[in-house]
């Protein structure tokens, strides 16, 4: 069997195993009981607000996949459609609502709007040989996606759980932060498999437009540069973005770079995420 038919296979197996252990979160199933609704939301609104706007937003990323891959792998839109959508959406109605029980307002998400550039990277895309590169473009911000939702998700619940919030600590953020790795791991086993099928054109051509189009998650303005940044204060993790960027994009360095330089991480991540925090703080 040949190398892409076997990752093939595994990509399906895989999404079968997330369909059947990863359910949507129910919001039933939530306890939104909070001990010290003005403390929790003093310290970590805005943080639930980020996150339930980028999960919220799933929904236009969907319209965004569908203009940038007109004729994707079945296995792809099996991910997104059928597993992937329905859990993120969850998520974000669950940070959503209890945002809401702290008396803030519900996120302001744009659900709609597909950029020219991705308009005009789905009409290329027409051609085979240039949606696979818009794909491998694809993975490798969904796996940057992905491994910063964990991390992120790591640091809230310990932060939460701190604050001696256990109900929002054990029925918002655990449960949802148990369904990020699989998503993560849908992007690096695509990512690995669709790299090692490109011609060299392919390849040169992934890391120009990676360069260029490379930003910290759910940022799309100058205003929500400076809203990451401040999530990044917040969880801790803005002194030390040099190791956040690092573990992001580890496999993004090993794929597209690894032949190029010594260094642990590409350039354009590091400065990303620096300029997030130094947006934030000049705001
Ligand atoms: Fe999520
Ligand atoms: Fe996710």
């Amino acid at each position: 069997m040949s190398t892409a038919s076997l990752t093939d296979r595994r990509l399906v197996a895989h999404v079968d195993r997330l369909a059947v252990e990863h359910p949507p979160i129910d919001l039933d199933s939530v306890d939104f009981s909070v001990r010290r609704p003005d403390l929790l939301a003093a310290r970590y609104g805005h943080v639930l607000d980020y996150m339930a706007r980028v999960e919220l937003e799933v929904d236009r990323n969907v319209l965004e996949l569908t203009t940038m891959l007109p004729d994707p792998p079945e296995v792809d839109r099996y991910f997104y459609a059928d597993v992937w959508q329905p859990q993120e959406i969850q998520h974000g109605l669950i940070l959503d609502r209890l945002q809401v029980e702290l008396g803030r307002p519900p996120a302001v998400t744009d659900l709609d709007t597909v950029s020219a550039k991705l308009e005009v990277l789905g009409r290329l895309a027409h051609l085979g040989a240039f949606q696979d590169v818009v794909r491998m473009l694809y993975y490798l911000t969904g796996m940057a996606t992905e491994r910063s939702a964990v991390l992120a998700y790591n640091l809230l619940y310990d932060g939460v759980v701190e604050l001696g919030e256990d109900a929002v600590a054990q029925t918002v953020v655990a449960p949802i932060r148990r369904q990020e790795p699989g998503h993560y791991a849908f992007y690096q086993l695509s990512a690995r498999g669709l790299w090692s099928e490109l011609a060299g054109w392919q390849k040169w051509l992934v890391r120009q437009l990676r360069r260029r189009s490379f930003g910290p998650v759910g940022t799309n303005n100058a205003e929500q540069r400076a809203d990451f940044g401040d999530v990044m204060i917040t969880l801790g993790i803005a002194d030390d973005s040099d190791r956040f960027a690092v573990q992001v994009a580890r496999v993004e360095q090993e794929l597209l770079w690894a032949h190029a330089s010594g260094l642990p991480v590409p350039p354009y991540v590091l400065a990303a995420f620096r300029d997030a925090v130094e947006a934030a703080r000049t705001r």
